[in-house]
């Protein structure tokens, strides 16, 4: 499942979060790169060193974490800090699998939840997409400044190479309450339909059979 987050950070805060890194340092994506990544990744990664991660995560995972679509559809439990990447002309990263394990021994994390927030404009550079493999073929996804797209880590992407222009973006990973990512496409679908059904009538017999479903069903699959 794929799903998409518009204006994700408003005007104001993707403003913020743009100057910050216009002057930032950025180094070789590869540093941070698995084995086999390292093979097909070239890119730029603002310096992990960098003492701006602390103020940008709180704007970019602030507002991914409180926003209602990235809880019904990611449904997070744990929350890996975001990188920022950075594609100038000639840069892409091929076809990989995100690594499935990431963080320190001490708090390492399942990654189920791969997500991308857009934060250069759309015209500001040509190539880019993320093209990510699905069972209904490849999808090609470029969003504008500010949304995101949430898909499964275990899905095989890439970055197309960016032929002019600048592509930023922040990625980052969550190990979700409901590991099955076809059991988070089946709440998801229900969280929805509860909603509309709350919005419409909260105390029909319904809406209480669709919630109570929904509540239960979250209950027996999520782990902690
Ligand atoms: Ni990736």
């Amino acid at each position: 499942m794929l799903v998409t987050i518009d204006n994700l950070l408003d005007a104001p805060r993707l403003n913020t979060v743009r100057e910050m890194l216009k002057n930032a340092e950025f180094t070789d994506g590869k540093l941070s790169a698995g084995k086999e990544a390292k093979m097909v990744k070239n890119n730029e990664e603002l310096s992990l060193q960098s003492p701006l991660h602390q103020q940008l995560n709180q704007i970019v995972m602030g507002a991914l974490v409180q926003h209602p679509i990235y809880q019904n559809a990611a449904l997070p439990l744990k929350l890996a800090t975001a990188f920022y990447a950075r594609y100038t002309a000639g840069m892409s990263y091929g076809f990989h699998v995100d690594d499935p394990v990431m963080g320190p021994m001490s708090g390492r994390y399942r990654s189920d939840i791969s997500t991308t927030v857009f934060l250069s404009d759309k015209e500001d550079y040509e190539g880019g997409e993320l093209i990510i493999k699905t069972d209904f073929g490849e999808q090609s996804i470029k969003l504008g400044a500010g949304a995101a797209v949430i898909y499964p880590s275990k899905s095989l992407h890439k970055v197309a190479e960016v032929t002019s222009g600048e592509r930023i973006v922040a990625v980052t990973w969550a190990q979700s309450l409901v590991k099955s990512a076809e059991k988070r496409e089946l709440l998801y679908d229900l969280s929805q339909v509860r909603d509309t059904l709350i919005a419409k009538d909260p105390q029909a017999d319904e809406t209480g059979r669709v919630s109570r479903s929904y509540a239960n069903l979250l209950r027996m699959w999520s782990e902690v």
